[in-house]
């Protein structure tokens, strides 16, 4: 996801722009750039790879000036060169974009046309000839800016900035998330909060449409109808804390340690007494018959867990999706539906577009979420923060587990609501929750342990992972998280499937990793254990003291969790399979935080 910044003020604007993007980095890129006006002149300097090439570019071609935009960019359209990094220009105007201009090549034919020459491959740089072509028509700024937003198609959140103008900057947001930070006498531009962090807090979330004309001294707001508008101004609480590594190697580090306090802060934001209070408002799952759950990713996974608990505490039927095949294969959606959006950045694009597609069929539409501010939290009926805080690390984490506890509380609170708890059941799992934060600390206290088998791990090149019951879609995300950031390729399977194709698989130099606690499956899955190890598998297995008692005996590995009641497992259990995932990762000396090719929020399809 590509991130962009802004700066109208009274300082330089290059650092304030460099470290703006810095903030950004999180999201994933593979070139930056920055564009400023200088007395009038605008001039631009880009980059391939991380931001240090663009720092030492401006080291040696130093930029001037007061006003300035900049990007961070992930490559859609077009090779990660230079020629592809933003900011483009055309004429006068210069553009930096998130997102995906859908039209772009009927607006490129129609310049063309019109004698306009491209000298890219991107749908970018179209933003910048269009307006150019209006501005040739006789147009103002405002008006030509306004005219050429109106015509673009897709996603987008952009910043223009216009040779001989050194205050004033237009800007426009339709479907990815654009902030305007308000200082004194200065006005900022930024993907999101975190960016202008350094400069203010005092900040304005751009609405779905909205477009601005901003000046040091004004800034003008209008919506898709191009009617002024006023945004409220929030002063936003970013905890820098939460956007440095607090003395751990990496983000990914420091937010799988973060994990008992944060799932801690999850519980005491949702538990009163002993109950359970949602946000107004509320929901009574008696309103309904079944719940689809819809997400991508680990998000994704966090529904399938959420899928036993729910049938299974709360005996209501849950369908599960992921957002890219729902939104387009349509299903139905019958009457007395929950649809639950389930993102920590709340601005995926499949999950976002398939939350739209339910509008006006599903009974009610919640999302489950850590951005709060994000699209997908302000096009829900209901938002059910995690209060995870800010999430950095490309591979998701503690936004997992805060996930899976906030799911569980409203598969909770659905069987309370269905009357099918027991006498003291209730109680008896919120107490069992509240003990998990002190029961992670112990799975954290085995980093060491896991790490010497990660060594051994990072050395594979096929690993498989096996889960039975609400452990099986612990499998799947423990396969995502090694493959995404140590590139092994790893998969995840309901162990009872090993014998229909996996198993095919199997040899010494395949690692396979079996989340069992001692539940109910636990004899199938020592089973499926001994099966591998027949073939000279080499079984890693990750169980409780109980369970590596009874089966640990000839497995290549065993790594012991805390005792913890069956509901709550794949919380647990998320620790050792990041914790493996990290270290396998640190063993093999990839980019942990930022991973080739992967973005932080996937805002676009
Ligand atoms: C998980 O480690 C990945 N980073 C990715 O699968 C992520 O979960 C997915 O893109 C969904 O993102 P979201 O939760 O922000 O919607």
């Amino acid at each position: 996801m590509c991130g962009i910044v802004g700066v109208l003020g009274d300082h330089e604007a290059a650092p304030l722009l460099v470290e703006a993007l810095k903030r950004l980095e999180y999201r994933g890129y593979d070139s930056a750039g920055i564009a400023t006006v200088n007395n009038g002149t605008l001039e631009r300097r880009r980059a391939v790879g991380k931001l240090a090439s663009l720092s030492d570019l401006l080291v040696h071609q130093p930029l001037t000036g007061k006003a300035g935009i900049g990007h961070t960019r992930w490559a859609t359209h077009g090779a990660p060169n230079v020629e592809n990094a933003h900011p483009h220009r055309a004429g006068p105007v210069a553009v930096v974009h998130n997102g995906i201009i859908e039209n772009f090549r009927e607006l490129r034919e129609e310049l063309a046309a019109a004698g306009l020459h491209f000298q890219t491959d991107t749908d970018t740089e179209t933003i910048a000839m269009l307006v150019q072509h209006y501005l040739d028509q006789g147009l103002s700024h405002r008006d030509a800016a306004g005219k050429a937003i109106a015509r673009l198609e897709g996603a987008f959140a952009l910043a223009l900035l216009f040779d001989g103008q050194d205050d004033l900057m237009i800007v426009a947001r339709k479907g990815s998330p654009l902030a305007l930070g308000h200082g004194e006498g200065e006005v900022f531009v930024g993907s999101d909060a975190i960016a202008l962090a350094p400069m203010t807090n005092r900040i304005t979330y751009l609405e779905e449409g909205d477009w601005a004309y901003l000046t040091r001294g004004s800034i003008e707001i209008r919506n898709q109808a191009g009617e002024l508008v006023n945004r409220p101004v929030k002063t936003v609480k970013i905890d820098m804390s939460q956007v440095e590594k607090g003395g751990h190697r990496h983000f990914m580090a420091k937010e799988i340690a973060e994990q008992p306090t944060v799932l801690g802060d999850a519980l005491a934001h949702y538990l009163r007494g002993d109950g359970i209070e949602l946000p107004a408002p509320g929901l009574d799952f008696a309103d309904f018959d079944r719940v689809v759950m819809v997400a991508c990713g680990t998000a994704n996974y966090a529904c399938v867990v959420a899928k036993y608990w729910f049938e299974q505490i709360a005996g209501l039927t849950v369908e599960v999706d992921i957002a890219s095949e729902f939104r387009y294969r349509e299903p139905p959606i019958p009457p007395r539906t929950l649809a639950l959006f389930v993102s920590q950045s709340g601005e995926t694009a499949d999950t976002l577009a398939a939350l739209r597609y339910c509008e006006g069929k599903a009974s009610r539409i919640a999302s489950v979420i850590n951005v709060t501010e994000s699209s997908i939290a302000r096009e829900s009926d209901l938002v059910l923060p995690i209060r995870a805080g800010a999430e950095i690390g490309v591979a998701s984490t503690k936004a997992f587990t805060c996930q899976l506890t906030v799911l569980f509380l409203l598969a909770l609170k659905a069987a309370a609501d269905r009357s099918r708890l027991e006498e003291g059941e209730l109680e008896e799992h919120l107490e069992a929750m509240r003990r998990l934060p002190g029961l992670m600390n112990f799975a954290l206290a085995q980093s060491t342990e896991v790490a010497a088998v990660a060594k051994a791990v990072s050395e594979a090149r096929d690993v498989l992972f096996l889960g039975r019951g609400s452990m099986f879609p612990l499998a799947l995300e423990g396969a995502l998280k090694l493959k995404e950031i140590s590139y092994i390729h790893a998969e995840g399977y309901a162990s009872g499937e090993l014998k229909h194709g996996p198993i095919a698989l199997v040899d010494k130099t395949v690692p396979v990793i079996v989340m069992a606690p001692t539940d109910g499956l636990f004899d199938k899955t020592v089973s499926n254990m001994q099966e591998v190890m027949a073939r000279g598998g080499k079984v890693l297995l990750i169980t409780d003291p109980e369970g590596a008692r009874a089966a640990g005996e000839g497995c290549w590995k065993t790594l012991i969790m805390p005792e913890v009641p069956g509901a709550l497992a794949p919380i647990l259990y998320a620790l050792p399979a990041q914790l493996l995932a990290y270290h396998a990762a640190v063993a093999k000396g990839t980019d942990v935080d930022q991973p080739r090719n992967l973005a932080k929020s996937v805002t676009v399809e």
